[in-house]
């Protein structure tokens, strides 16, 4: 009840100037989110990577219904690509995109734009010797968001999936998406979705977890298991088997289990930490406090007591 409350509000304005103008919320917000801007973003990058792990940066914002905002999320990812290249992160650090931020919810031509968008950013990653993930937003998004990973995948093999558990179609998304080359990054679902097309049980999303799990650890793609939780963590460590460590790699969010993050990686694995940056944190920090009662119960807390 809870969850879908915050999800729906996510997308909706109703408590959106609450949360964001409350300048008391910061503390907690700065849990999720690295900063506002690119600097913060390269910083956090820098922490991250001295200790091993590797870093995805995502620059926030989503839905967006103007193309002039679609270009200038686009100029942010340009711009963030060459700092990452001269602070020499490349190595370490990717991009991801949501293609909601770059025009495939504009009104008119936005899948088409949302694919010139990610082109570009996908010829700079390319430039500096790095990688872009698209992230997946809610389920009336994700045939045209495998379409244009397909079109981008001719020009740029590397680019990489998201696929969730939740939906009832991600088993068969597994099975298409594990080829050779092909990076998919397992997550369980961030959106309030329908019953007709996904999981509603928290046990029946964990099932479809490791049905997901199995059908990429046996493929020939690279996959990479995006979740916190130690059970699916211990599942895909077993199915890895005898894979290389450099075949397949873990991935969390900024913020969340950062002690877990150093020893995974500390134990010879891929650890790559997702880091969001920028002003539009709203959606994505009110889908955090939609995972976890608690953070909520500290959000409120610190609304009183800060
Ligand atoms: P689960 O929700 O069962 O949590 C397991 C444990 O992890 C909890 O008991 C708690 O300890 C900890 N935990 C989880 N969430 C927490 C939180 N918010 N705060 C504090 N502790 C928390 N989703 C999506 O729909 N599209 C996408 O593109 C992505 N991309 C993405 C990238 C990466 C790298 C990650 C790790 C996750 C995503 N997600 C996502 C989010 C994902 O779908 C999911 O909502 C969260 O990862 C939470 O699910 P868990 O797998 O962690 O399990």
């Amino acid at each position: 009840m809870l969850r879908s409350t915050l999800l729906a509000a996510s997308r909706s304005g109703a408590i959106r100037g609450l949360v964001e103008r409350t300048p008391l919320t910061r503390p907690v917000v700065r849990r999720f989110i690295s900063g506002d801007d690119v600097d913060a973003a390269v910083a956090t990058t820098g922490e991250v990577v001295a200790d091993g792990r590797h870093v995805t940066l995502d620059h926030l914002g989503e839905d967006t219904r103007d193309a002039a905002q679609a270009t200038a999320t686009v100029e942010a990812y340009l711009d963030l690509l060459r700092r990452l290249e001269l602070a020499g992160h490349t190595g370490r650090a990717e991009v991801s995109v949501k293609l909601s931020a770059v025009g495939q919810t504009l009104p008119s031509d936005g899948e088409k734009i949302a694919l010139e968008n990610a082109r570009r950013i996908c010829v700079a990653a390319g430039a500096v010797g790095t990688t872009v993930t698209l992230d997946m937003e809610d389920h009336t998004t994700t045939n045209s968001t495998l379409g244009i990973l397909g079109e981008l995948r001719v020009d740029f093999p590397w680019v990489g999936a998201v696929v969730q558990s939740y939906l009832k179609r991600t088993e068969q998304d597994c099975r298409d998406l594990a080829h050779a080359g092909s990076r998919v990054r397992l997550c369980k679902g961030a959106y309030k979705e329908p019953a007709s097309v996904a999981f509603q049980d928290k046990g029946d999303v964990d099932r479809s977890y490791v049905r997901c799990l199995k059908v990429l650890m046996a493929g020939e793609g690279y996959p990479m298991v995006a979740t916190h939780d130690p059970r699916m963590i211990k599942v895909a460590g077993d199915l890895a088997g005898d894979r290389s460590p450099d075949s397949y790699e873990y991935q969390m969010l900024y913020g969340i289990r950062p002690d877990e993050q150093r020893r995974i990686a500390a134990a010879g694995n891929r650890m790559r930490v997702y880091v969001p940056y920028g002003n539009e944190w709203y959606g994505y920090f009110m889908r955090r406090l939609a995972e976890r009662p608690a953070n909520v119960a500290f959000f409120l807390r610190s609304l009183i007591t800060t």
